[in-house]
């Protein structure tokens, strides 16, 4: 019988530790027992469960959303090596037969260097095998709903993993990557950051909820102004609060007040729907300050980032957000907090904290 015991995770290249030790603690926070296995700097995890079938056990237990160090995962078989160049797909396929039924095909790559010069090759190749899987019945076809989703890692030309994730709990973008467009009248490439977060954490139909024209907004650290162009963007209000200087064209929007202030001090004239904020500090030090936020009811929506520190960042992040939590439900704030690390954040996690919903 077909064992899917290996849990294979997407990552940012250099944060394979975080994204083990994570992966590895809320497994047996799940009763899934296991080790975690990783290379420096290859952008993907793995973790091996003792059980059979444990990783398709995690995936159905665990909330992927919950990960904030892995972009995407997939419950796999072990490592198909040697695939003869000649017909990859037949030895494929006998893999597939065993597997929960799929009505698609995601091929991924690891997001290094080497893994992006295989795209090309990946792409065609997928395209061929879904060809070929649904010919032979083993994909169903496109119009017919599945709970799984096929996935194929391909490592090199003769060695891929092969495994399934279920499609409303695992990213929807293959390598958990969302390629946004740089808008050019933005002022700084941050700008992607905000915008990726939204598209993240906001679910579309609840867009206008929490996006819309006359809301107000504080941005914290803001110059030169990448976060609140994107704003500005949606018609809202904002205080810029930095004492760096912000974009000219920016500030004619008529929508922008620059104060030049600290903004561990700051306080707003009145609550905001957001406060946004990528001050470079320290974690504990920025998480104070978004707990300040809430419990003063300065704002209903927090956006912010934890810039991580070099050693033990896994640690960090488990502290902060977790002093968050327990204070806010000291206070019997309503909350609802969502973490990750994003395609455009580099040594950071982006955290939102939604106040007075249920958490
Ligand atoms: C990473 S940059 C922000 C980039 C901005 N989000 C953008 O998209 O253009 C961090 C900013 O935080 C500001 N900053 C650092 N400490 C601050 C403080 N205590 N009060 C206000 N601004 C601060 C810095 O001046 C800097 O402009």
């Amino acid at each position: 019988m077909t064992d899917l015991n290996t849990l294979l995770l997407h990552c940012r290249s250099g944060f394979e530790k975080e994204c083990a030790a994570e992966i590895t603690a809320r497994c047996a926070e799940a009763g899934i027992y296991g080790y975690p296995q990783f290379e420096p700097s290859q952008a993907y995890v793995l973790f091996i469960c003792y059980e059979a079938n444990g990783a398709l056990a995690a995936m159905r237990t665990l909330r992927f959303r919950s990960l904030v160090f892995a972009r995407q995962w997939c419950a796999c078989l072990s490592r198909l090596d040697d695939l003869p160049a000649h017909d990859r797909i037949t030895p494929i396929a006998g893999h597939v037969a065993g597997l929960p039924q799929s009505s698609e095909l995601m091929v991924e790559v690891a997001d290094t260097t080497e893994g992006r010069e295989l795209h090309g090759f990946a792409r065609k190749f997928g395209s061929a095998l879904a060809q070929s899987l649904r010919r032979d019945g083993l994909l169903l076809p496109r119009k017919q709903r599945a709970e799984w989703r096929l996935q194929l890692f391909v490592l090199d030309g003769r060695t891929c993993w092969l495994g399934v994730a279920r499609i409303d709990n695992s990213s929807p973008w293959p390598m958990g990557i969302l390629r946004l467009k740089f808008p050019q009248q933005a002022p700084s490439r941050s700008t992607l950051k905000l915008e990726e977060a939204w598209h993240y954490f906001i679910p579309v139909r609840r867009k206008d909820e929490f996006l819309s024209g006359g809301m107000t907004a504080v941005d914290l650290g803001a110059a030169p102004g990448g976060w609140t162009w994107q704003l500005v963007k949606q018609h809202m209000f904002v205080i810029a609060v930095d004492n760096g200087p912000m974009n000219a064209d920016l500030m004619e929007s008529g929508q922008v007040e620059h104060r030049r202030e600290d903004a561990f001090t700051f306080a707003p004239p009145k609550p905001v729907d957001w406060m946004v904020c990528d001050i470079v500090d320290k974690p504990a030090r920025v998480t104070e300050l978004m707990l300040q936020w809430a419990l003063n009811g300065w704002c209903r929506n927090a956006m912010f980032n934890l810039k991580l520190p070099m050693k033990q960042r896994f640690d960090e992040v488990e502290r902060c957000l977790e002093y968050l939590q327990r204070e806010l439900a000291a206070a019997g704030i309503g909350y609802r907090l969502d973490a990750r690390q994003l395609y455009h954040d580099r040594e950071e996690i982006t955290c939102w904290l939604s106040l007075n919903q249920a958490g």
